[in-house]
């Protein structure tokens, strides 16, 4: 498979929820207008010429169905179909049978939405009524054969449903569940991260989850298991992060930054191109060089895993020289 340079395009804070553990610090909907997208667009198309490489871009927000200029956005792609493809991460609240036959004519390699537990729990953390919702959006891109995951951030008061998350998704349907930890950003509560002994459990119940799922005949849902620290559990390769290297993050203001989970400004795209910034930045130059942190110099995994997940290191400590907070290796 060719590697494509991926792009994650925060296009507006604007979101129809307001969710426990969301890392926007403030749901202030700045919206750059259309002409401004846009030149972020050219400029992506520019980085994707010089590094002589296909792009992916994966569209989020906030909420992107929230957003005015979504669809207009979505028809430049496609003119540009045989170089960049593109997802929608979505709360999944908003999608009726309509939406969802729109989104299909553009033909997105996947649309992620989110859960996060049980009814219960899910409309604890993302509102009353979600749980419900994001079955009905599911159930409609599903019928336009749409490949859609669900996304499960772990956090220490949710960590447990995991399993029930898999049942939600093989009732509806769904193809892949994905999941990954909370990062504590902003004003979040830095206690729903997941500790060394909640992480461990974590990655044992999502593999037994997947063990199961090996055993059920005729099974459409996947599990996937590959980011930092699960192939702790798994025996898989590791995760290698790819934030600053082949990954860059454009907030609504058009800020660059690595990844939105590393809220570390390199500069914004109306004063110096995503290219020049990419280039010349010493942030990612950094990141690019993967550097081992030095209480992981002496682990056997040091080379593949690197330290883990950087954003949540920098999150804890803003210091990337420490290893991951769910590592008790
Ligand atoms: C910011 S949302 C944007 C798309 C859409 N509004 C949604 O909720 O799916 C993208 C993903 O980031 C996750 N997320 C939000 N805050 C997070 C945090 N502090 N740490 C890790 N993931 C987080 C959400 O749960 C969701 O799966
Ligand atoms: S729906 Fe997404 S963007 Fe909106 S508050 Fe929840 S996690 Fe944040
Ligand atoms: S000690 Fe460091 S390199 Fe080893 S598994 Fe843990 S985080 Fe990864």
């Amino acid at each position: 498979m060719v590697k494509k340079f991926v792009l994650q395009w925060h296009l507006s804070e604007n979101c129809n929820l307001k969710c426990l553990h969301c890392y926007q610090e403030n749901h202030k909907p700045i919206q750059l207008e259309f002409d401004k997208l846009v030149i972020i667009y050219k400029q992506f198309k520019e980085l994707l010429n010089k590094k002589k490489m296909k792009g992916h871009i994966n569209i989020t927000g906030g909420e992107p169905l929230c957003n005015p200029y979504l669809f207009k956005l979505l028809d430049l792609i496609k003119e540009d179909s045989d170089l960049i493809t593109f997802s929608i991460l979505t709360n999944g609240t908003l999608i009726n049978e309509k939406i969802s036959k729109k989104i299909k004519s553009y033909n997105p390699l996947y649309v992620q939405v989110s859960l996060e537990g049980g009814k219960k729990t899910n409309d604890y953390i993302r509102g009353k009524g979600t749980y419900k919702k994001v079955a009905e959006g599911i159930v409609n891109l599903r019928k336009e054969n749409i490949f859609t995951s669900i996304s499960f951030t772990a956090t220490s008061l949710n960590y447990k449903e995991f399993p029930k998350v898999v049942r939600y998704a093989r009732k509806y349907g769904v193809n892949n569940v994905w999941s990954d930890r909370f990062i504590p950003l902003g004003d979040s509560d830095k206690s729903l991260a997941l500790n060394y002994e909640q992480t461990r459990e974590y990655l044992e119940i999502m593999n037994k989850e997947r063990n199961k799922l090996k055993m059920v005949k005729n099974n459409n849902t996947t599990i996937s298991m590959y980011r930092a620290l699960q192939f702790q559990m798994t025996n898989d390769f590791a995760y290698g992060c790819t934030a600053g290297d082949t990954l860059l993050t454009v907030m609504e203001n058009g800020d660059l930054v690595p990844c939105r989970r590393m809220p570390i400004t390199i500069g914004n795209l109306f004063d110096r191109s995503m290219y020049d910034l990419y280039i010349k930045s010493d942030v990612l130059k950094d990141l690019r060089e993967k550097k081992i942190p030095d209480e992981c110099i002496n682990c056997e995994h040091s080379e593949v895993c690197h330290g883990g997940l950087k954003c949540l290191t920098y999150a804890m400590y803003k210091d990337l020289n420490h290893k991951d907070y769910g590592c008790n290796l």
